[in-house]
């Protein structure tokens, strides 16, 4: 996920700079215009107009949209890169002195140092072509032309193998590459969000935080034997449950109804199996919390899924 911090930061950091050129202009503005008096909570500055904001609006999203026209191929790509970048990136992407490895590194990851590179580790290519775009060369950014910036993405991407000599990127040939070999590996947050009320009225004048147990070791180890003593009915249904749901169904974290705890399953089962296995599938946001979608696994198949799912019903009939 680091990429998507370095790439915001890079933007938090041009926004303050935006603001703080517009701030120093608007005061003027202020001043010399009668019209114009500025927009706002404090009433500085003018609205930005849309050729503004089309100037800074420059971000590509993973499936392509934001691109711009135009187009640019693997053999023009090389000239550019050994120019422009390869003093510090070296020829083939090995990166030189400290200077970021852009290519290689498969199969790294699982080392104690993991070499992260657009092929090994990046999940977009929206994220390579937005960044040099954005950042690169790096003592002149923003000097690329896009049909440079396409050459140059395309090089990147055949320095990882990842396109042949003769591709050419565009528009048109993006799904090839939009999604990067390690892009199944970055998977949603599970956890859910969290419902805090704020207190407006009648409010509590002092809060004592303490920390109680809320869950006995009887509890836990009862729990636990549930799962064992149900692997013999639906097999697959209890290894997906253990592997994916147990997390939060067996104490019942976050909301989450308790295998075997008839009273809390009653209603819900009450609702019939094809509901639960929808909300199962599809996530489902109740009173007592929040079911993600598969549990947020999305690498599970539906089958899986609704194998663990008649596994926790027949579990807490
Ligand atoms: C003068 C040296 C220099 C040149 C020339 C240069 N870069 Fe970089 N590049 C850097 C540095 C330094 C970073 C790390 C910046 C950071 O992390 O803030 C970087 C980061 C990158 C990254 C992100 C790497 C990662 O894994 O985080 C990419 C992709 C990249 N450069 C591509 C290019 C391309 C393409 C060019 C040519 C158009 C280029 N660079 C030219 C110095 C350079
Ligand atoms: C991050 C915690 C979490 C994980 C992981 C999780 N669940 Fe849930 N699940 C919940 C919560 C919370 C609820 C209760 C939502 C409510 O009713 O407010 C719930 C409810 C359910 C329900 C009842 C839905 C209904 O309509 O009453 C089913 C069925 C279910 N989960 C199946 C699964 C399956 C199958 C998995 C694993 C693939 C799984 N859950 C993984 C948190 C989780």
């Amino acid at each position: 996920m680091s990429r998507y911090l370095n790439m915001s930061s890079l933007k938090i950091l041009s926004l303050a700079a935006l603001l703080t050129v517009s701030m120093g202009s608007g005061v003027a503005m202020a001043k010399d215009t009668v019209k114009d008096k500025g927009v706002g909570h404090y009433g500085y500055g003018k609205s930005a107009t849309a050729e503004e904001i089309a100037g800074w609006d420059i971000d590509i999203r993973p499936d392509g949209r934001g691109l711009p026209a135009g187009s640019g191929s693997v053999e023009d790509g090389e000239m550019l890169y050994e120019d422009k970048c390869a003093s510090c990136h070296g020829s083939f992407g090995e990166g030189v002195g400290k200077y970021p490895v852009l290519a290689g590194g498969q199969d790294t990851l699982t080392e104690e140092r993991p070499e992260k590179t657009v092929g090994s580790f990046w999940a977009h290519t929206s994220t390579l072509y937005d960044y040099i775009r954005r950042a690169m060369p790096f003592p002149q950014p923003e000097s690329l032309s896009d049909e440079e910036t396409y050459a140059i993405t395309a090089y990147v991407l055949y320095l990882n193998d990842l396109v042949e000599d003769d591709f050419v990127l565009s528009q048109e040939t993006w799904d090839e590459v939009a999604k990067l070999p390690n892009n199944p590996n970055f998977v949603p947050d599970p956890r859910p969000d969290t419902h805090a009320k704020r207190c407006m009225s009648d409010c509590k004048k002092e809060v004592k935080i303490v920390s109680e147990p809320t869950i006995s070791a009887e509890e836990v180890a009862a729990a636990d034997d549930t799962v064992v003593k149900a692997a013999a009915g639906n097999e697959e249904g209890a290894g997906v449950y253990n592997g994916a749901c147990a997390a939060c169904h067996n104490l019942g974290v976050a909301g989450a109804p308790r295998l075997g705890d008839t009273a809390a399953w009653k209603a819900r089962i009450a609702q019939g199996e094809e509901t639960l296995i929808k909300h199962a599938l599809e996530g489902f946001q109740g009173d007592a919390g929040m079911m993600p979608a598969k549990g947020g696994r999305m690498d599970l198949s539906d089958e899986d899924v609704t194998a663990a799912v008649k596994f926790m019903l027949v579990e807490s009939k």
